[in-house]
């Protein structure tokens, strides 16, 4: 498929030149290159220092995909540059990077560490990757053995952690310790202790069931949030979720079929994912900001976890890990890929594309409240939305 964009006769009479815009041939590319042209993602921050950053690595894994699709190598060399950019010549990792404040977040971009090593066999890579790796046994953890979301919230498992961190210390573990059991189980135990301390198990009057994961817990009860039972967080954040299932279809590709903890993986996918197609606006075939309380006043529709709501339903089953033989699911999947580039994508008018409402942030450093979620504002072309369509995207266009 190969499309142009006309632009409007008040166009031709008024701008001489370009006159057409030649669009790339695919939503996929479209995103991407538009993220390239504005130099989203490339390893600095707004005032060109380097930054280690998880939105990079996220959108590097899309990148990373559409160099296997294409062949272009424009995809690889900027996923490269932008890993050079945090990465000195001895495999130092710079950008901001501090391994004893125990964060997950920067460990995102250790997957592409991993993928520059296995392509270039450089030594450097390979440091960068063992520095991130050197990390993990240090990292405070609960008493259950769950890494703290971050050295200032102490005794806290965030959903998020588990795409940020656990997705890098699996493909560690693939690349040099494919036999160290220790390792596949403590990867594992990662996505079952967070599953098992955040699930929604019942209704409340506030909260309809759903079934799925509330953002985060607190394994001492003791942070305001934190529900005096259980400890879990008060409200499903999407995004929360978002990150959680794209880790879940993600680790299943690098966990080994013979582990018993793929099985466990597995598990939550058949589970959760259904759940997840029933949670969609019956309308609209997206997903709210706050799944908890769908439709009340001021939760809206929300387009970075819609978007990785897609790409990971849609992954699934093309991988065989959901079987969806009545076809529900990338139905489910599909319609709201509809939703989202009819509402969200807008041409720029410049050849590239802009990408809406995505919610800029969403912290369990607050009271983790429905007022907290639905007060903080949307962004334009914010990465963790834009490289999350791309994936979609990816996905959709492999259909
Ligand atoms: C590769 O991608 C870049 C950036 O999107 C584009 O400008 C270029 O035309 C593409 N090259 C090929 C051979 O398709
Ligand atoms: C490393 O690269 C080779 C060659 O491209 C590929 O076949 C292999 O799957 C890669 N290994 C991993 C663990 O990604
Ligand atoms: C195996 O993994 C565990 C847990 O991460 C680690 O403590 C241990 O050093 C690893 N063993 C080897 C031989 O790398
Ligand atoms: C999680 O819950 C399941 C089902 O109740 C149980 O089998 C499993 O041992 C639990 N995992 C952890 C790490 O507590
Ligand atoms: C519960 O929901 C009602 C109606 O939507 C609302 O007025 C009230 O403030 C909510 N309570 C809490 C604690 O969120």
């Amino acid at each position: 498929m190969f499309s142009i964009l006309i632009l409007p006769l008040w166009c031709l009479i008024t701008v001489v030149l370009p006159l057409v815009y030649a669009r790339p041939s695919s939503y996929a590319l479209w995103g991407a290159d538009s993220a390239i042209a504005r130099g989203q993602g490339n390893g600095l921050d707004s005032s060109g220092k380097p930054l280690v950053s998880y939105e990079h690595g996220e959108l590097q894994w899309a990148l990373r995909l559409l160099y296997e699709r294409t062949g272009n190598k424009t995809y690889y060399d900027y996923i490269k540059a932008g890993v050079d950019n945090v990465v000195d010549s001895n495999g130092n990792v710079g950008g901001g990077y501090s391994a004893t404040q125990f964060q997950l977040d920067p460990l995102r971009v250790g997957p592409t560490f991993l993928y520059l090593y296995n392509q270039t066999k450089q030594a450097k890579y390979k440091a960068a990757a063992d520095e991130f790796r050197a990390q993990l046994p240090i990292h405070s953890r609960t008493a259950q053995g769950q890494f703290w979301h971050k050295k200032i919230y102490p005794n806290q498992g965030w959903l998020d952690g588990i795409y940020m961190g656990d997705i890098f210390y699996a493909t560690y573990t693939q690349f040099f310790q494919p036999d160290n059991t220790t390792a596949w189980d403590d990867v594992i135990s990662q996505f079952d202790l967070m599953h098992n301390n955040t699930i929604q198990t019942t209704a409340t009057p506030n909260h309809t069931f759903t079934g799925l994961l509330y953002h985060g817990y607190d394994y001492s009860h003791t942070t305001v949030w934190a529900d005096p039972d259980r400890g879990h967080s008060p409200e499903i954040w999407i995004r929360a979720l978002g990150w959680y299932s794209m880790a879940l279809v993600d680790a299943l590709s690098i966990i080994p079929t013979s582990h018993p903890g793929h099985k466990i993986i597995l598990s939550y996918v058949h589970t959760l994912f259904p759940r997840i197609v029933s949670a969609a606006d019956p309308t609209s075939g997206v997903w709210w900001l706050v799944m908890t309380q769908p439709g009340r006043a001021g939760n809206y529709f929300e387009s970075s976890g819609s978007a990785m709501f897609v790409y990971s339903l849609l992954k699934a089953v093309r991988l065989g890990y959901l079987s969806d033989t009545d076809g529900k699911i990338v139905a489910a999947a599909k319609k709201a890929y509809q939703y989202m580039v009819e509402n969200w994508v807008v041409d720029h008018g410049d050849g590239t594309m802009d990408w809406k409402n995505t919610v800029q942030v969403g912290s369990l450093n607050t009271d983790g409240s429905f007022a907290y979620y639905v007060g903080i504002p949307t962004d334009l072309n914010d990465l963790k939305g834009l490289a999350a369509f791309v994936l979609a995207s990816i996905e959709f266009e492999q259909l």
